[in-house]
């Protein structure tokens, strides 16, 4: 199947007080249809730049983004106008994020925000897109949603705005929903709901998900894919199983270690992975968890490990990924 997200080779770096930041040193990204692909990686890792690059919400005057392709639905990205490029993440694309009222207006009342949608992108009459901003905000589990349209966003409750938002994101039925730490504001139950929501969502309308995480419990729970990141790089990319099950980069353990997951009891304690991740404004050569990695070997300082296939459909950025899977 063609895939509907297909990035390769991103990179993106920021102009700086301090210098350039290399934020994205060469991301590929490629989504299919429907599917739901977790980008996990501890903070500073280049999670949320690699969504904000493929929404083309980076703004120009700081940040430089180049890649050798950037296709969503087989249109290139890169050769969008501005205002082609506003009416897809309307309709094609959305995004939220984790705190709603980065999407959200205070001053206007949700029935407003929700109903302009259905008018400015779907260009429905005042009556119809009043009509689907109920029928959004049913689908995404606001108790009478009718008598909540004239109420602004502070008067929801965290999680009822987060609703409100995810409402916003798929008014339009996205074929590419982003979701960027969506949860990590709210409380372990009401995070439950949303990632349950979300996946309810998804069976209804079919769009793909990009899930942007540091939890790994959220990963296993909904994830057909994870992709790891580490200093602006993809250091791992497999099936959310195998990815559990058989980690082929050090990092990828380490990370498995040192976070709480809800879906298994945690048989060994957490382990806190040591030091810290590297400047992006100062990368060395060679592969950049090598400082921090219990494996170090020689040649781990030479060159960036390319991906190798350490699996079907699996692959690390370790010089030790096949070797480990021919011990195992
Ligand atoms: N607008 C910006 N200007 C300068 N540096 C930035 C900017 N946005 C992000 N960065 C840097 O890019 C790197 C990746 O950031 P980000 O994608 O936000 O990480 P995360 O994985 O936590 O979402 C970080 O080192 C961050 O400091
Ligand atoms: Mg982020």
């Amino acid at each position: 199947m063609a895939p509907l997200l297909d990035v390769t080779d991103l990179h993106v770096s920021f102009k700086t007080d301090r210098g350039v930041a290399r934020a994205l040193n060469g991301v590929s990204v490629s989504m299919q249809p429907g599917e739901t692909l977790a980008v996990v990686g501890e903070s500073g890792s280049g999670k949320s730049v690699t969504a904000l690059a493929i929404m083309g919400l980076l703004s120009k005057k700081t940040a430089t983004v180049t890649a050798t392709r950037m296709r969503f639905g087989g249109r290139d990205l890169t050769a969008l106008s501005a205002e082609e490029q506003r009416q897809m993440r309307g309709r094609d694309v959305a995004m939220i994020f984790q705190d709603p009222m980065t999407s959200l207006n205070p001053v206007l009342t949700v029935g407003r925000q929700l109903s302009e949608i259905g008018e400015l992108h779907l260009g429905m009459s005042r009556r119809d897109a009043r009509h689907l901003a109920i029928e959004t905000l049913e689908m995404v589990g606001i108790p009478s949603p009718a008598s909540r349209m004239s109420d602004y966003p502070h008067q929801f409750s965290g999680g009822m705005r987060q609703r409100v938002m995810i409402a916003m994101a798929i008014a339009c039925k996205p074929r590419l929903l982003i979701a960027d730490e969506p949860t990590t504001a709210l409380d372990v139950t009401i995070q439950a709901q949303i990632l349950d929501l979300l996946a309810a969502l998804q069976a209804e309308i079919g769009m793909a998900i990009m899930l942007v995480t540091h939890d790994l419990g959220v990963v296993a729970r909904i994830a057909d894919r994870v992709q790891v990141m580490y200093a602006g790089r993809v250091v791992e990319t497999g099936p959310a199983e195998a990815v559990f099950e058989a980690p082929g980069m050090p990092y990828t353990e380490a990370l498995l270690r040192s976070v709480p997951r809800v879906d298994v009891v945690n048989e060994v304690p957490l382990h806190p992975i040591k030091g810290s991740p590297p400047d992006v404004m100062r990368l060395a050569k060679g592969c950049s968890f090598a400082p921090r990695c219990e494996l170090v070997q020689v040649g781990c300082q030479a060159d960036v490990p390319p991906l190798a296939k350490c699996g079907p459909d699996h692959r690390a950025a370790c010089i030790l990924a096949t070797d480990r899977r021919d011990e195992a």
